[in-house]
């Protein structure tokens, strides 16, 4: 049994055999939601960042996958398996960095390729199970999400000013958030004096969709853009900073919005601490360590546009790396589902994973 967040926002809901997406290039402007029927236009839509964040991207590939094995309504389960598998390498390529996208669609796999050798011949049953097994991940996205908060908001000093960095909120999971779950948490608890979140270029993820949700649910937010962040640290006036990761390397570095690493920085010369909200579906143990983190490069118009007006000169060089890592040495604690992790993350993170793996 799931709890109830403190939060209303969805991102993603599976209505009837379709997916309802919340678009969030639409926000904050216009509260937009799209049909997804198609498991192309989950793929477009996961492209265009209509549906974006580490854990929202698991949960919205995996009902991609759903689509896609419901739309195959004739041969055997060999041929089935083969179609769902195309449609998986389609919604993977869509995102590289976020390991969230890769590690859903490998459970429906897992849960296709043994349905596909039980049901032999029979295919009708096998877009249920998959469905079953996608709602199982936002399920315990959900659930992870609010133990995160408890775990996290006891990090949070009475009295604290937090700073946060791009969208780690309802809108990036399927509900509550991962570093804004952190945040729910200790404002409920009333630890947080005050909160400020960057904005986020080049697609202000912060200004659109943080401070969005965080006026939604009556939580105040002070925006900044991303450069004074060292004024505002140097000043004494954040106490911690919380952010979330798209992956987490087997040392603990970590891979989140562009950005982050600069904060961490800031924030490791100022002695407060840095906290990384993620859930264990975000650490990738295959990746030794943030070197081996793929980095997405973005189209070059994120950078010299800002919502469709150019901003820069045309044929200016651009580069527009969408992430960076953050060394695991800058990492005070990644806060998980499971609990407060420190270093030595090498052995401590692998023993987590083995227990929810044990455990699962
Ligand atoms: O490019 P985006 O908007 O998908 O990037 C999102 C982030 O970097 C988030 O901080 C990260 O996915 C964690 S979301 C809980």
């Amino acid at each position: 049994m799931v709890p109830m967040s403190s939060t209303k926002i969805r991102p993603i809901e599976w209505r009837e055999g379709r997916v309802r997406l919340l678009d969030q290039t639409r926000l904050p402007g216009e509260v937009v939601y799209l049909d997804i029927t198609d498991y192309r236009d989950m793929a477009q839509a996961i492209k265009t960042l209509q549906v974006r964040g580490a854990p929202a991207l698991g949960v919205a590939g995996a009902y991609g996958l759903v689509l896609a094995a419901q739309a195959i309504t004739a041969g055997d389960c060999s041929a089935f398996l083969a179609s769902v598998k195309k449609a998986a390498v389609e919604l993977r390529a869509t995102r590289p960095t976020a390991v969230n996208l890769g590690w859903a669609l490998d459970r429906l796999l897992r849960v296709a390729d043994q349905g596909a050798r039980e049901a032999v011949g029979a295919i009708h049953e096998l877009p249920l199970r998959l469905l079953n097994e996608a709602h199982r991940i936002a399920q315990e996205d959900e659930a992870g999400n609010l133990a995160i908060g408890r775990h996290g908001a006891e990090l949070v000093p009475q009295g604290a000013s937090v700073l946060t960095h791009c969208n780690a909120g309802a809108l990036a999971t399927s509900a509550y958030g991962t570093a804004l779950g952190v945040v729910r948490a200790a404002w409920e608890q009333g630890r947080i004096r005050r909160v400020f979140n960057t904005e986020t270029r080049p697609l202000l993820q912060g200004a659109r969709l943080t401070a969005w949700e965080l006026l939604q649910d009556g939580i105040q937010t002070t925006l900044i853009t991303d450069s004074m962040a060292g004024y505002f640290i140097h000043r004494g006036e954040i106490d911690c900073v919380v952010v979330g990761a798209d992956r987490i390397a087997a040392n603990g570095d970590v891979a989140n919005k562009i950005g982050t690493y600069t904060i961490a920085v800031l924030a490791a010369e100022h002695g407060i601490p840095f906290y990384v909200a993620a859930p264990t579906s975000t650490i990738d143990l295959s990746v030794p360590n943030g070197e081996a983190i793929p980095i997405e490069e973005r189209r070059p118009e994120e950078v010299t546009h800002i919502q469709g007006v150019a901003t820069a000169p045309a044929g200016v060089w651009v580069a527009n790396p969408a992430f960076d890592i953050t060394p695991h040495q800058y990492v005070t604690a990644i806060i998980t589902e499971k609990g407060v992790v420190r270093e030595p993350y090498q052995e401590r993170l692998r023993r987590l994973v083995g227990e929810v793996q044990a455990a699962g």
